[in-house]
């Protein structure tokens, strides 16, 4: 069973995934060789790109040993695109510390092959060496990336239709929800569960049912994130909020 750390606040368990991220960055430095990091976006993981940030022009925190894989991207919308989960890594992080850009991976949700670019996306994590931490949000449909329900266990990266309720909660970010696209590409419940460690955050009430669902449903694919049952090394990070429908 996933490990539950119920913290103070966004901020303090933010601060926390941080810590790991830098104590693993900092002994790979020692060690001479690189740590591999997936990613996520949407709104949880931001106060974790402002610290890793702060912590980099602060405690001079080096990226140049990090090698990243983020989650998922939009069905055509290349990197430029505002909304793109390119340019939200651009902005929040990449752009704002010292990681080689061609340390970074996002999947590739314009390419002429799909199929292929997901194959490509997939090797790339084996020939990284796999993923040491894997950081996840949680969307209220109980997807993990965008694995949407059903998503089965044995499940790699691959293009999904998006349910309506999380195109209805991207809506804010592209002004409207029919401008939010119908699909996308996500690592799937396999690629997620191949990671050495896994940190998932989740905050406020809107996240409490879906976090109850992960921990007391049997693993199934109507609600992937409780797929997470079934990895050795995985945390739960919540805030008081998020975590009010666990008995703990
Ligand atoms: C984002 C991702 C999604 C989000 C989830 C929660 O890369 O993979 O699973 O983590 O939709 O989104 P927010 O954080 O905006 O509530």
């Amino acid at each position: 069973m996933p490990q539950v750390r119920v913290h103070s606040d966004s901020d303090a368990a933010a601060a926390a995934v941080a810590h790991d991220i830098a104590d693993l960055l900092i002994t790979g430095q020692k060690a001479g060789r690189n740590v591999v990091l997936g990613l996520a976006t949407g709104s949880t993981p931001l106060p974790l790109y402002r610290e890793l940030v702060r912590l980099h022009r602060e405690e001079s925190l080096s990226f140049r040993n990090a090698v990243t894989f983020n989650l998922d991207e939009y069905e055509g919308l290349n990197g430029d695109h505002p909304q793109s989960y390119r340019r939200y890594m651009q902005v929040n992080l990449f752009e704002l510390v010292d990681i080689p850009r061609s340390s970074t991976h996002v999947p590739d949700a314009v390419a002429a092959d799909p199929d292929a670019a997901c194959r490509a996306f997939e090797a790339a994590i084996v020939a990284a060496g796999g993923i040491d931490l894997q950081v996840l949000g949680i969307g209220r449909t109980g997807h993990i990336g965008f694995n949407e329900p059903p998503s089965g266990r044995h499940t790699r990266t691959r293009r999904v239709v998006l349910d309506e309720i999380t195109r209805r909660d991207n809506a804010a970010f592209f002004g409207s929800v029919d401008s939010v696209p119908r699909a996308a590409v996500t690592m799937g419940v396999d690629t997620i569960l191949g990671a050495r460690r896994v940190a998932l955050l989740a905050f406020g009430t809107a996240k409490a049912e879906v976090v109850r669902r992960a921990f007391t449903e049997k693993p199934n694919a109507d609600c992937p994130a409780t797929w997470l049952q079934e990895h050795s090394a995985c945390t739960y990070h919540l805030d008081p909020a998020s975590a009010s429908l666990l008995k703990t």
